[in-house]
């Protein structure tokens, strides 16, 4: 039994219960032994630890961010993003062999069944993506009706595969068809993220080759999105994974959480933001209108971070790689000034406001060429690691089962039907 415990007493009854503390929680299950009827009121899980995890820690007091033990900054700065996929799934970094056969694996499972890229060809033309992407990762599981073998370790491992394959074609073909280009398939040549943005950009030039700069800061970028704990997105995958549903129809449901505004949402209406504020001259009036609480400061605030999160950061280094290929995207001045005047704000200290991974990483987005509706979709296609490493941990976890939390009913008391002519 743990040193630290908690020990609390039911007045009605006199009964005493002590609770251990372990991992900075203590269970309900002890508080229960004082009265099977008693549950947590804890609205939006704010104080509550819903799973035990080994995949991420974070430590939002001193904006602290490990995969798997290894800090964020070490792995954006010495990593790839398929090593990440591989370190958050199996727990270890690969040794060369594993990596190149995981890498052989995903490069191998790029394409898409003819009939699911076909479907996006339904939307109109001004479909938010999100909504395409979304459609047509829950379609993929009709074509993989195996993966609701979901015990079965090598069937869970090769879907895992397909849908870290597969995000950035069903991505690059959704934009395609918003912008009435044909499907530029994969290509097997190229990095994970070189491929990508060959599929986005290239018009009938055989012999397209991505900026490697751009690529490679595309690939830090999806690092920095990979995990992030038990977010809104990533506990919508473990709620759906917990009553046994596949991994694609679970990443779809993740995806819908992510598309919210509050959520992966956020890095599209940030820069929506920067154009309305339009001036750096105009900052002040807007920083206002958020004290007054007329509008949230997009990009800023977070439920775990009361400190700088640590990919704001690394996302701003990276900016300057970026800006130094495709030129300064005009509204960082904008950002700058947004950042300095808050920070600087007793509204936004007392409030522990700071800019999130969602505050920067637009301004790269828009001057790497994306539309400002593929930004969520960029966000999807760099949590989808995340995502399965839950889904995996939970399925293989004894301790989980169906996700089915209680409420406080504060509705009315029993009362007899009245017949309508009565009312
Ligand atoms: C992501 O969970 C994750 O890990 C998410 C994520 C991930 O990697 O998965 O990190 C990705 O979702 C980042 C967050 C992206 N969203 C935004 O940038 C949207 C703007 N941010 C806010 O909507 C808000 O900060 C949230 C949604 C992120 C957090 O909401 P909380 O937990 O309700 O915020 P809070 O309770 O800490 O707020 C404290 C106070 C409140 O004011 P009071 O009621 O006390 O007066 O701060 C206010 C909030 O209203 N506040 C803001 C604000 N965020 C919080 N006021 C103005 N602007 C903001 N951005």
């Amino acid at each position: 039994m743990s040193e630290e415990s908690i020990t609390l007493t039911d007045n009605r009854s006199g009964k005493s219960v002590t609770v251990p503390i372990e991992h900075g929680v203590f269970s309900s299950q002890g508080v229960r032994e004082l009265d099977p009827g008693l549950f947590f009121y804890d609205p939006a899980f704010k104080s509550t630890a819903s799973c035990s995890s080994s995949i991420t820690d974070l430590d939002g007091v001193n904006g602290i961010l490990r995969f798997r033990g290894y800090p964020i900054e070490q792995l954006a700065e010495k990593s790839t993003f398929l090593e990440v996929a591989y370190l958050l799934i199996n727990g270890e970094l690969p040794t060369p062999a594993q990596y190149e056969e995981w890498v052989h694996h995903v490069t191998y499972h790029t394409y898409i069944h003819e009939n699911t890229a076909d479907f996006i060809k339904g939307f109109r033309y001004d479909a938010h993506p999100m909504g395409m992407l979304v459609s047509v990762v829950a379609a993929l599981s009709t074509f993989y009706p195996e993966s609701k073998q979901i015990h079965d370790p090598q069937i869970r491992m090769i879907q895992a595969i397909r849908l870290i394959a597969k995000m950035p074609t069903m991505a690059a073909f959704a934009y395609r068809h918003s912008v009435g280009l044909p499907r530029e398939y994969p290509v097997n040549h190229l990095t994970y993220t070189g491929n990508f943005l060959r599929m986005m950009w290239n018009v009938a030039d055989p012999n397209y080759e991505p900026n490697p700069v751009l690529a490679k800061a595309l690939d830090l970028l999806f690092i920095l999105h990979a995990d992030h704990e038990q977010n809104c997105s990533t506990t919508t995958m473990r709620t759906v994974g917990s009553a046994g549903a596949d991994p694609f129809i679970s990443v779809a449901a993740a995806a819908s959480a992510l598309y919210g505004p509050l959520h992966g949402g956020a890095n599209e209406k940030v820069i929506r933001m920067l154009h309305e504020i339009g001036d750096v001259k105009n900052v002040a009036a807007y920083v206002d209108k958020v004290k007054k609480g007329e509008l949230k400061l997009q990009g800023f605030g977070h439920r775990v971070y009361k400190n700088y999160d640590p990919r704001a950061r690394i996302i701003k280094k990276t900016a300057d790689d970026v800006f130094a290929v495709t030129g300064t995207n005009p509204l960082l001045e904008i950002a700058l000034k947004l950042e300095e005047v808050a920070l600087s704000d007793d509204y936004f200290i007392e409030r522990k406001l700071y800019p999130n991974v969602d505050f920067y990483s637009g301004l790269i987005y828009e001057a790497m060429g994306f539309p400002m509706d593929m930004f969520t979709v960029l966000f999807a296609i760099g949590r989808t690691p995340g995502w399965l490493a839950h889904w995996l941990e939970l399925v293989q976890d004894p301790e989980q089962k169906i996700y089915r939390p209680r409420q406080a009913y504060i509705g009315p008391d029993k009362r007899d039907y009245v017949p309508i002519d009565q009312r």
